[in-house]
């Protein structure tokens, strides 16, 4: 992550100002589009222009005619959208929102690791840095993991980085033996098996639904098995009334807006007496952070050129075989 001097993110906001107000004000002026994860808290998603998982934040940031890209979310959702779009400014509300998945997987060490393996075709997960895409084949995630590991051939060689369980999961619904990278998201494997076994005792007319960065056994005694938005879709269209939620509990609001009589129970994580699992790095965004990133135009995310030359690749060959396969 580049060094800027980030003291403006905390600059103290003018007393009684209306944020949202203001917000709307300074992305109507400087023409700002704002995309948001599910996983930020529920302000920053209603006052997002889009709102997605991270495929659709890649497609919405690829076809955006604004000038700045204000991304909230985290660093390689930033970097992601800046490889598409060189020419644009792209800012997120605090540059310390990091990612635990994609610091297990240092580029470095990923790049020795590929060229041990020759003959792979190289899938990294879109929870990267643009170093490690630059060293990449397809980019994936986790709404289109499944289809672009089964449109390669039966025999394909495969290196699957950087998520071990999101891995683990693709190859036992395709059957096939990719080669793992060995990282995970500090989030996704905190949930307590025992904790989801409880919940579903006192609920048991509750659909375990789960993100697939969850570990095996959690994986295991769902019902539904899904990336973000596939998790909010099940629970639209299912006909279950309740929902043990297992993935970052920022999807829930979402989840509760678009289906109002259902009933939503975040799964706990294992060393804590929270009642739901949020990602800290996603949850450093603030509307505060959010207006002061849009007053000051930083912080700036900047990629070298060089590896945007290279990263630019696997991300639009991700972009056009979901377009083919219409997702
Ligand atoms: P998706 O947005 O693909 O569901 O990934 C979840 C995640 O952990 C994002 O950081
Ligand atoms: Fe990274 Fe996990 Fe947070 Fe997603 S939830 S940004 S994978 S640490």
């Amino acid at each position: 992550m580049q060094t800027q001097s980030i003291g403006y993110m905390d600059a103290p906001v003018p007393k009684g100002i209306d944020l949202k107000a203001e917000i709307n004000k300074l992305r109507k002026e400087k023409n700002a589009v704002i995309l948001a994860h599910y996983y930020q808290t529920g302000d920053i998603q209603d006052i997002a222009d889009f709102v997605g998982d991270s495929l659709a934040l890649a497609q919405w940031a690829a076809r955006t005619e604004a000038d700045i890209i204000v991304m909230c979310g985290v660093h390689f959702m930033g970097e992601t959208a800046k490889i598409l779009c060189p020419d644009k400014k792209v800012l997120v509300p605090d540059l310390n929102a990091g990612c635990s998945l994609a610091d297990s997987c240092p580029a470095g060490e990923f790049e020795k690791f590929v060229k041990a393996h020759p003959g792979h075709t190289v899938i990294s997960y879109v929870n990267t840095t643009a170093a490690v895409k630059a060293v990449t084949d397809i980019v994936v995630t986790s709404t289109n993991a499944r289809q672009i590991v089964e449109s390669l051939p039966k025999d394909a060689k495969i290196i699957f980085g950087p998520d071990r369980n999101l891995g683990n999961y693709i190859n036992s619904i395709t059957g096939r033996e990719m080669l793992l990278w060995n990282g995970a998201c500090h989030v996704h494997e905190q949930f307590s098996l025992e904790k989801i076994v409880e919940l579903k005792k006192q609920y048991p007319d509750a659909e375990v639904i789960t993100h697939p960065e969850c570990k095996k056994p959690v994986v295991e005694v769902s019902d539904f098995v899904g990336s973000t938005a596939a998790l909010l879709k099940h629970a639209v269209k299912s006909d279950k009334q309740r929902f043990i939620v297992a993935t970052e509990s920022g999807v829930i609001h979402e989840m509760r807006k678009q289906c109002p009589g259902k009933e939503f129970i975040p799964a706990p994580p294992q060393d804590s007496t929270c009642a739901c699992n949020e990602c800290n790095f996603m949850r450093l965004n603030t509307m505060e952070k959010l207006y002061n990133c849009l007053k000051f135009e930083l912080p700036e995310i900047f990629v070298d050129e060089a590896i945007q030359q290279k990263a630019i690749r696997p991300i639009q060959r991700m972009l056009d075989i979901s377009a083919q396969l219409g997702l």
